[in-house]
């Protein structure tokens, strides 16, 4: 079992470099199901979930070559096969998108009820009220999901709730569909662009990708053949942003879309950092205590779910008492009982919490619940005065690369023990 150590007390300095986004990656993969062909992606993230992916892809007849750690080719030719590897698929939440693309791909496909990080009740009815919508049947039976159909044909779908995944998904069904599919109500997340892009290219018909109505007109093949550069990670950055406010730091963050960090960048400005941002780099300075601000997440461009613990971490340090309201997730404040580990005081009632800001926290053992949960306990970790151990770090490696050299070079004493 490994573990990361971590000597806190040093404000974090200098540059770090953002990663391609996991949760376009994790789309994308299985996106080139639709493909009969080869394609080329780059600015792949080197983390766990990408790894997975591409596991299961080779396991229904996919061949990947790596080109560099973080770029590969992918040739779909000979995929044929529609049940998906259960025991893989079961691992992580975004195996769901097989159902879209193999649907589209094979019209037959069966995977595991998704897994993935413990946030809550994580439904996937919109998911499967879309592709009913677009002709297929869906069976839900003893943990698996089975979806088929003779043909797909293109109709309008309105989603009751803003689903990052039901958009992608339904839109990965509604490619290869007879007539134009109608996506009402969806979601608006830079990655649902990337995806949408990234079809584009290989030669579908997708327009309104980051309105809450995507058009998309069905196209009888993908042609393939091209290369694709995944977006920049917008929670990578706003990660690196807010550790350089909880440790009262100086980070220029190289290779990311400010525009995509505006919520983020708001919310930094309001308590107290200083933010400069020079094309696709941002720098964040903070020097004094953050002001108290209160947080309430949305769905894109509100602020985000996903930095919504790493934030907590800042509040928990900041000059006064700040609340956070969590309105995507029932379950996101587990992270908060290890932070009053560590000297926080924090209150978390349903989908509210209550922080009373410190002056400072001191290092303890502490257990990553999730994976921004962990990006967080690491940002506490060194901020904090003394040591810090975090455990179950496998939820960090599934969604951050190489986070411990990309904090250590920004002058953080962590390192990966194995135990
Ligand atoms: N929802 C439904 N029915 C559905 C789908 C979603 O009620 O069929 C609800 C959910 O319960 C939740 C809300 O709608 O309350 C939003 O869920 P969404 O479908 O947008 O989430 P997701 O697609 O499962 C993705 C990211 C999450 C991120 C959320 C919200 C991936 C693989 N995961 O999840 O990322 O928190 O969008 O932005 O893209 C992470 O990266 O740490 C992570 C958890």
């Amino acid at each position: 079992m490994e573990k990361l150590v971590i000597t806190g007390g040093t404000p974090l300095k200098g540059e770090v470099t953002i990663s391609g986004a996991k949760n376009a990656a994790v789309a994308i993969l299985p996106a080139t199901l639709l493909i009969n062909g080869t394609c080329t992606i780059e600015n792949l993230p080197n983390i766990n979930d990408v790894k997975l992916y591409c596991e299961i892809l080779e396991k229904i007849g996919a061949k990947i070559t790596w080109i560099t750690r973080n770029e590969i080719k992918i040739d779909t030719t000979n995929v044929c096969c529609t049940k998906a590897p259960l025991d893989i698929t079961r691992k992580f939440r975004a195996s769901y998108y097989l159902i879209g693309s193999m649907l589209g791909r094979c019209k037959d496909v069966q995977v595991s009820l998704p897994g993935g990080c413990n946030l809550g009740a994580r439904p996937i009815d919109q998911h499967i009220k879309g592709f009913e919508a677009l002709g297929a049947n869906v069976v839900v039976n003893q943990g698996n999901i089975t979806a088929t159909a003779k043909k797909l044909t293109g109709t309008s779908i309105y989603m009751d709730v803003v689903s990052v995944g039901a958009t992608i998904n339904v839109m990965l069904a509604s490619v290869l569909a007879e007539g134009t599919t109608i996506i009402d109500n969806a979601a608006k997340e830079p990655h649902i662009v990337d995806v949408a892009n990234f079809l584009n290219t290989m030669g579908a018909d997708i327009r309104g990708a980051g309105t809450d109505m995507i058009k998309i007109n069905g196209v009888k093949e993908l042609r393939g053949g091209a290369s694709y550069s995944i977006v920049p990670d917008q929670i990578e950055a706003g990660t690196f942003m807010l550790s350089a406010m909880a440790t009262k730091g100086d980070i220029t963050i190289k290779n990311c879309i400010t525009k995509h960090l505006e919520s983020v960048t708001a919310k930094i400005i309001e308590m107290g950092g200083l933010v400069e941002e020079d094309g696709d780099t941002i720098r964040v300075k903070c020097t004094k205590r953050p002001n108290r601000a209160n947080i309430k997440t949305l769905p894109y461009p509100g602020f985000p779910t996903d930095l919504q613990p790493q934030i907590g971490v800042v509040l928990s340090l900041a000059d006064g008492t700040s609340t956070i309201n969590e309105s995507i997730w029932e379950s996101r404040f587990q992270y908060t009982q290890e932070l009053v580990k560590m000297g926080a005081k924090i209150t978390a009632q349903g989908k509210s919490a209550f922080f009373e800001g410190v002056k400072s926290l001191s290092g303890a053992p502490v257990c990553s619940t999730d994976l921004r949960a962990g990006a967080a306990l690491i940002i506490a970790g060194i901020a904090a005065n003394g040591k810090t151990e975090v455990y179950n770090i496998e939820h960090i490696d599934r969604g951050y690369e190489d986070i411990e050299g990309k904090f250590r070079k920004l002058g953080a004493k962590i390192e990966r023990v194995n135990e």
